[in-house]
């Protein structure tokens, strides 16, 4: 065995304190880390060592050469993309998931399967979705939009007598996608898919709304004369946090033959709360769904669930046959649901997390969050220095500087951004919306507190001289 192995080995211990001095100290200085870093112009580059440095040196070299630079994402005041932080109870979780290093393919070798089919469970009863729901634990939203997606080919193949699991989907007319605002990552999952980016057509959304308007939805879906297709309803739009009325779609299944698929990747947690669970009413009607872990349940990055009630096409599309593999098929056996093979135990985090705070413990951070972004979302409206595009929601905001609108240009708002990125007081992201160049705020954060908002709003007023 390597010397540095041997040695390191007997030092197991003292290594893993050594990360615990670190992780504290990281954590300690989180709310007041700049939310976006600043880097450096150049990084020397780093040569592969004969002996290598042994862990304990390589903690300490990793520190000098990169700490500096990490941003605050896990922090109370970035609000870029959709970007949850981590719970105490999930970083404990998740430290375990590499301590045990099970692999989960689904083999009885192990509790892992169990682990992740609880977690399910609990996260089942957290969104309030039937027993028949079943899924996995994949990536990321992308992936689980990715399996959803799947699953309705597979489903339009059954629907045409054809298993394109095994005939692929050659030489057929290609699949229809009908969808209001889909999500990027919906276009993505599409190319992987071979079923093309251009399958997609956008259906007109409501006035001013970003939920798609269902009555024109219907006539589109007359329009396919009873040829199978896909809806991605959107529950939780990032832009300007918008939900389609997904009872209204799930009604028109009974006139017209399609999946439905609903990328709900962090607008499901608003079934968490009393006060917004009407948004996302008609859930429970999906094929299949997408709700990301690594968002608002605050567990580290890469975890998302995928829920389906026809698991059995799932098998037929994921099912990996090996002669050293079992081969039964069963709502654990993973190695034949999901798109990887061998899996990491990715459930943990969640599990910890939801077993920690409980339906209350979300339901709070849930409301919290929403209420700062009402508080925000007020303050920017108030105010003549900027312009609110959109009524808030849930918990994002989405806003544009209060002048002439053919005068706003996205070059305008991101020299604004990166100077909110220096000062290091908040981080938000760009977009454009409706045309308008403008700014995304999103508040995921288990952390985030009033005094987080003040700060933030302080910084977004005193950043518009750059951009003037
Ligand atoms: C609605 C929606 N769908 C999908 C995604 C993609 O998520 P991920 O980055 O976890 O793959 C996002 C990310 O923000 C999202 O907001």
């Amino acid at each position: 065995m390597h010397k540095n192995l041997i040695e390191d080995s007997k030092q197991i211990a003292r290594l893993l304190d050594n990360v615990v001095v670190e992780a504290n100290r990281f954590l300690a200085g989180l709310d007041t880390l700049p939310a976006g870093a600043v880097l450096p112009k150049k990084h020397d580059p780093v040569y592969l060592s004969a002996e290598g440095l042994g862990a304990n040196q390589t903690l300490e070299y990793f520190k000098k050469r990169y700490v500096a630079w990490m941003s605050g994402s896990a922090g109370p005041r970035y609000y870029g993309l959709v970007t949850g932080g981590v719970t105490p109870a999930a970083l404990a979780g998740d430290w375990l998931v590499s301590v045990y290093d099970q692999n989960n393919v689904g083999a009885d070798e192990s509790i892992a399967p169990q682990i992740e089919l609880e977690t399910l469970g609990l996260l089942r009863e957290l969104f309030g979705l039937p027993e028949q729901y079943e899924g996995s634990f994949v990536t990321g939203a992308t992936m689980s939009n990715f399996v959803g997606l799947a699953l309705g080919r597979q489903w339009i193949g059954t629907q045409m007598g054809v298993n394109f699991a095994e005939k692929g989907i050659w030489g057929i007319e290609p699949i229809r996608i009908f969808s209001g605002t889909p999500h990027s990552s919906v276009y993505k999952a599409l190319s992987m898919l071979g079923m093309g980016r251009k399958a997609i057509t956008i259906v007109p959304c409501l006035p001013e709304r970003e939920a798609v308007d269902v009555s024109i939805l219907e006539e589109y879906l007359k329009k396919q004369n009873n040829i199978p297709c896909i809806v991605v309803a959107n529950a939780g739009t990032v832009n300007t946090v918008d939900f389609d009325d997904l009872n209204a779609i799930a009604e028109l299944r009974t006139r017209y033959k399609f999946w439905m698929h609903v990328d709900a990747a962090f607008g499901g947690f608003a079934s968490c709360s009393p006060q917004y669970r009407t948004f996302v009413q008609g859930l429970e009607f999906a094929d299949s769904i997408t709700i990301d872990a690594h968002k608002w349940l605050n567990v580290p990055y890469d975890a998302a669930m995928q829920f389906t009630c026809h698991q059995a096409l799932q098998a037929e599309v994921f099912q990996n046959a090996a002669e050293y593999l079992d081969q039964e098929i069963s709502s654990t056996n993973y190695v034949h649901l999901t798109p990887e093979n061998s899996r990491r135990l990715r459930a943990i985090p969640s599990w910890f997390t939801l077993m920690a705070y409980g339906r209350q413990g979300y339901a709070e951070i849930v409301e919290r969050n929403c209420r700062l972004a009402q508080w925000l979302g007020t303050q920017i409206n108030d105010s003549d220095m900027f312009e609110l595009l959109s009524p808030v929601r849930l918990n994002g905001i989405c806003f544009t500087f209060a002048t002439e609108k053919e005068k706003i240009t996205i070059e305008g708002v991101r020299k604004y951004l990166k100077k909110l990125q220096e000062d290091g007081d908040v981080f938000l992201t760009p977009t454009i919306y409706k045309s308008v160049p403008a700014i995304r705020v999103s508040i995921t954060n288990w952390r985030t507190t009033q005094e987080d908002v003040e700060i933030a709003w302080r910084a977004i007023q005193q950043g518009i001289n750059v951009q003037r």
